[in-house]
């Protein structure tokens, strides 16, 4: 690989040894993947902490978060000293909600190792907005901007909804980026890897949240990691559909970018989505395909009986929170039923302010920040039964947790949250 005067001078340690190594990872995962040269980044999103039974045992063992980030982001059995973090980095999704660590059946000690790798991380200079939607919290990046952001739902939000420039990176690459502003240049941060493959026309109307979840998790399966073009748009989507279609498609296939012609940045028409290629296959969705996809949500859930309620994957917006609101406001939840909201502690924030909390507590919900169930395997006791409005969710909480889970609107959780019971149906 290329290397300038400035990569050569950190491999060749003048910035010390945690520099060092971390150009040394960038140096052989670019070679891995064929990168002729690295681009400067000065937006990093990756993970840190030590959250995890194992990685907790790994620092106990091995004398503290010195050794986790350089294990764990450097690849790099010699612990050495971190510097401070070279470019504005921001800290994904944690394993926790320590305000909430009793309900959510976490330990004290627990607890303590998270907030020592909470003043850790801050100690580095890591932003602590602790959440999957960085920008929902002020970390917007530009378009056209080169980032090394990791957790796939945000990967394909900046990519396709901004028109920034990420791979979807991992917790060693996002380190090693942190330390040196530096990542290969491959993949989607070049024009030519950023065309449409595949054309989706749209038969019918995709107008709600869960219509576009169900879309994205069509389209998901269909294209695997390649990258769609969604033609035929006939409601502008905001960004929670967009959110949900993104969060989708990322998880029933590998995509980390998509056009939607005349929405987003890169496809004010199909021939700029597509350049200069041809698409490879044309698909159409229709009623039938959106059925399919909601019967493969729903494959799990069998019991009407719902325990558990889980909104906000990805985080929830403001604009989420305050739509619970008002189909919750002067109800009470089912006394077998649990409701938890996820979103960014930020954002609770204002929710805080803005009185929704109270309307949610009020309820008998509970608004939680900086993990969900799926990455913090966090449910309420007894848990058997959830219902969620994310297809994401849907597509993971049952493997990860071995429960039932019914995906529905957002209207149809809440309900099922006052109720106990599951009544939602495809519309
Ligand atoms: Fe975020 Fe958890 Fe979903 S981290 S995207 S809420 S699986």
């Amino acid at each position: 690989m290329r290397l300038r005067d400035d990569e050569k001078a950190m491999l060749a340690g003048d910035q010390g040894p945690a520099v060092q190594k971390a150009m040394d990872l960038l140096v052989r995962y670019g070679e891995a993947l064929d990168a002729e040269c690295l681009v400067d980044t000065r937006n990093v999103a990756g993970t840190i902490g030590a959250t995890t039974p194992f990685l907790r045992q790994y620092a106990e063992r091995e004398g503290g978060m010195d050794a986790v980030f350089s294990e764990f982001n450097l690849d790099s059995a010699e612990v050495v000293r971190i510097p401070k973090v070279k470019v504005f980095s921001s800290h994904l999704q944690q394993g926790i909600d320590p305000r909430h660590a009793e309900r959510q059946g976490i330990s004290q000690d627990v607890v303590r190792i998270y907030e020592t790798g909470q003043a850790y991380s801050s100690g580095l200079g890591v932003q602590p907005l602790n959440t999957c939607t960085p920008y929902q919290v002020g970390n917007v990046p530009v378009k056209g901007e080169h980032c090394a952001w990791m957790e796939s739902s945000a990967v394909i939000y900046i990519n396709s909804v901004l028109g920034a420039r990420t791979n979807a990176e991992g917790r060693e690459s996002t380190g090693a980026a942190m330390l040196t502003g530096k990542i290969p240049y491959w993949g989607l941060h070049l024009d030519e890897n950023r065309r449409g493959t595949h054309l989706i026309q749209l038969d019918i109307d995709v107008s709600t949240t869960a219509d576009w979840g169900l879309l994205g998790y069509w389209v998901g399966e269909q294209v695997q990691d390649c990258i769609p073009v969604i033609e035929g748009v006939s409601h502008q989507p905001n960004l929670a559909r967009l959110k949900h279609f993104g969060a989708a498609a990322a998880s029933s296939g590998g995509v980390e970018m998509y056009h939607l012609v005349g929405v987003t940045p890169e496809a004010r028409t199909r021939e700029q989505a597509f350049g200069a290629s041809r698409p490879s296959a044309t698909l159409r969705f229709g009623e039938a395909e959106r059925r399919w996809a909601y019967e493969q949500v729903n494959v799990t859930a069998r019991d009407a009986q719902v325990d558990f309620v889980m909104l906000g994957c990805p985080h929830y917006s403001l604009e989420q929170i305050w739509e619970v609101c008002q189909l919750l406001e002067g109800q009470r939840l089912s006394a077998n039923t649990e409701l938890w909201i996820f979103t960014a502690a930020s954002i609770k924030q204002l929710a805080d302010v803005a009185g929704y909390t109270h309307i949610i507590e009020q309820a008998g919900g509970h608004v939680m920040t900086d993990t969900c169930s799926a990455i913090g395997k966090v449910l309420p006791k007894g848990t058997r039964v959830a219902a969620v409005d994310s297809a994401k969710q849907a597509h993971y909480l049952p493997a990860i947790m071995g429960i039932q889970a019914w995906f529905g609107t957002t209207a149809e959780c809440v309900q099922a949250a006052i109720d106990g019971r599951w009544k939602g149906v495809l519309k």
